[in-house]
């Protein structure tokens, strides 16, 4: 009998014991979001519409960068990322003076595509200070590994030597090949350089006669060009152009001066944009090698595994492909840039 109450009373005590807690908690329906997420997850993860970004764009020089913008704004706009966007007009100061009034501002994270490779270690190095992680876009900088967290673009060096490849097949392994350069200094133009030279060493008689700045423009390229056919005229066999733009520029100096781009004079650029597409169909650009502006899913989908404190690759590469003109017209109605 003893027994019997003692067992009735230890199941009541232990029913008791274990409601308790549920009764006293507060009903999760009538919880805010960001308590429901701290309840289910201690440290409370972060999500796309909490984040605030700093980006220090590089300006607007090419149809390229156009299309990285968009795809940098929109993407924000589609998560709900709040994104603080800088356009620094080609100029690196513009650029170091964004990051640190991203650092009063105190955002969570600053996307940069670093106009030239040097000249970040001192704002890097206060980003970091300040806790603010950063993360390379498009173009890599020199500096040590430890003032970014990830660098999201291309492989310069093998699209140079993939302009190369093709090159070569275009002219049989000899030509007389003049060079638009991109901007001086840059990750692009310093690896598509040294990429596009690597190959041609083995192919003697492919020769590099003139080799200049087009700043990644049209017009720069045009004038460039120019240049080129004066000195040159008709010894010019072959354009290898760091970018579809100063490719354009080029093709439209080379018409003027009365010869026909594509047929005379055998092009070759970087990017794989529309215009680029557009040339291709009319026959006066030989081939375009991709180098893929819309990393804004990208972008926002590494930031926010930064912010909440997951691991990130040091460098994540860009897909991309290469372009000729038997499959332009097919092509181009898919081309978002
Ligand atoms: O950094 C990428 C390069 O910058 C693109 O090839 C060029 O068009 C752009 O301006």
């Amino acid at each position: 009998m003893v027994k019997k109450a003692l067992r009735i009373f230890l199941f009541f005590a232990i029913f008791a014991s274990l409601l308790g807690p549920l009764a006293c908690a507060p009903k999760t329906d009538s919880l805010s979001t960001s308590q429901a997420d701290s309840l289910s997850n201690p440290k409370s993860e972060k999500k796309y519409k909490d984040l605030i970004i700093g980006y220090a764009q590089i300006g607007a020089e090419s149809e390229w960068r156009a299309a990285n913008t968009i795809s940098i704004k929109e993407t924000a706009n589609d998560l709900g990322v709040e994104l603080r966007f800088l356009d620094a007009q080609q100029k690196q100061e513009n650029q170091i003076e964004a990051i640190r009034k991203f650092i009063i501002q105190k955002v969570d994270i600053i996307g940069i595509s670093p106009i030239v490779e040097t000249g970040w270690d001192d704002v890097f190095q206060e980003a970091k200070d300040a806790g603010i992680p950063i993360i390379l876009v498009d173009r890599r900088a020199d500096v040590p590994e430890d003032l970014y967290v990830s660098y999201l673009g291309s492989d310069f060096l093998e699209e140079g030597r993939n302009a190369a490849r093709v090159m070569a097949e275009l002219v049989n392994g000899k030509a007389n090949i003049v060079e638009l350069v991109g901007t001086i200094g840059s990750a692009p133009a310093n690896d598509r350089y040294t990429g596009f030279r690597e190959i041609l060493k083995d192919y003697p008689q492919m020769k590099i006669i003139a080799s200049e700045s087009g700043d990644f423009t049209r017009a720069r390229g045009k004038e460039v060009m120019e240049g080129f056919l004066k000195t040159y005229g008709d010894q010019i066999t072959a354009v290898y152009a760091h970018n579809d733009d100063m490719a354009l520029g080029a093709i439209q100096a080379i018409e003027e001066f009365g010869l026909k781009p594509g047929v005379d004079i055998k092009l070759v650029s970087i990017d794989a944009a529309r215009g680029a597409f557009e040339a291709m169909i009319a026959g006066k650009l030989n081939a375009t090698i991709e180098c893929n502006p819309l990393l804004g899913p990208q972008f926002f989908e590494l930031a926010l595994k930064v912010v909440n404190g997951k691991p990130v690759p040091k460098w994540v590469p860009s897909a991309e492909g290469i372009f000729f003109p038997e499959d332009a017209s097919s092509i181009l109605p898919t081309r978002k840039y």
